[in-house]
């Protein structure tokens, strides 16, 4: 059997979106986080299309309370589609039949407690199986030339392992993050040899950040599974990925692109200004409105 043959195919996608977006107050007092939109699509939409894109077959959401509005948001809306059709307005039919998810591809879970983004993904265990899987943090928007979980994919399926899409933040800023130790490897894609969640600065062992974004190997529900809390008393997801390095392969990508934290005001207001200047409707006018309000300071 060649080598290529053994690696599994990534087929599924966890969303951990039981998160409170208490940031994001009053906003989110009744509305999920994830239903903020960066121009005309709430963030939910925008992580499935990246995974969508990079071929993944099923969407698992680890949900909790007070977010049904997700699932409704993939459904199939009749009474809309029927006047959209009766009025013409084909390209917003379009538009609204492409955030329907295909039948039987959406898969929900619970998170009861807020116990850690690592807990998060444990709750994915049954849905997930033993197979290898992604994870795509809803907070995180990443623009480029093609989705960075397609980008993952393809130095997966070259390789297999667990991948990690990581960034080079500012030294002050590590301790927002999961930092990976590439022993100084700045490759596009080097081997992980440590992995620390939120660093100070003078501690963290590079400035390459974790970035929400992952394709992972189910023995990692093994070490999410004990349960042992880390930074910030939380179960992390981190924690349990470094238990695996030595004993499976982690590499990271620094992938072709930028993230844009949605999760902080600033960040969702500069994903707006930036996902908006890229829209081929209505880009050059954002531009004008961004131009004059610059000057005007
Ligand atoms: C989580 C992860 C962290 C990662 C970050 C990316 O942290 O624990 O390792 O770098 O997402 O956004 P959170 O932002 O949920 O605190």
């Amino acid at each position: 059997m060649s080598e290529q043959s053994t690696i599994k195919p990534v087929r599924k996608a966890v969303f951990p979106v039981a998160g409170l977006g208490t940031r994001f107050l009053p906003a989110t007092k009744v509305m999920p986080k994830e239903m903020l939109p960066i121009n005309d699509k709430p963030l939910i939409q925008h992580v499935f299309e990246e995974a969508r894109e990079a071929g993944i077959e099923e969407f698992i959401f680890v949900t909790g309370r007070y977010k049904e509005m997700l699932e409704e948001h993939f459904d199939f809306q009749p009474e809309l589609e029927q006047t959209l059709e009766a009025r013409g307005k084909d390209d917003m039919l379009k538009k609204v039949r492409d955030s329907e998810m295909p039948a039987g591809s959406l898969f929900l879970t619970r998170q009861p407690r807020p116990l850690g983004l690592g807990h998060a993904i444990w709750c994915a265990k049954k849905l997930v199986g033993d197979e290898p899987f992604a994870v795509l943090l809803p907070d995180v928007l990443i623009q480029g030339p093609q989705g960075c979980l397609k980008q993952m994919m393809d130095i997966y399926n070259e390789t297999g392992g667990n991948i990690l899409a990581v960034e080079d933040v500012p030294l002050q800023e590590t301790s927002k993050y999961g930092i990976v130790d590439t022993g100084g490897d700045t490759s596009k894609s080097a081997a992980i040899k440590g992995l620390v969640e939120k660093p100070k600065p003078e501690e963290a062992p590079s400035t390459m950040a974790a970035v929400g974004r992952y394709i992972l190997q189910p023995e990692v529900f093994e070490h999410l599974a004990a349960f042992e809390t880390g930074a910030g008393g939380e179960i992390q997801l981190t924690d349990a990925m470094a238990k695996l390095i030595g004993k499976q392969s982690f590499q990271s990508l620094t992938f072709e692109g930028k993230s844009y934290d949605c999760g902080s005001r600033l960040g969702f207001i500069e994903a707006n200004i930036a996902f908006g200047m890229r829209d081929a409707g209505i880009g050059n006018a954002v531009k004008e409105i961004v131009k004059k309000y610059a000057t005007e300071l």
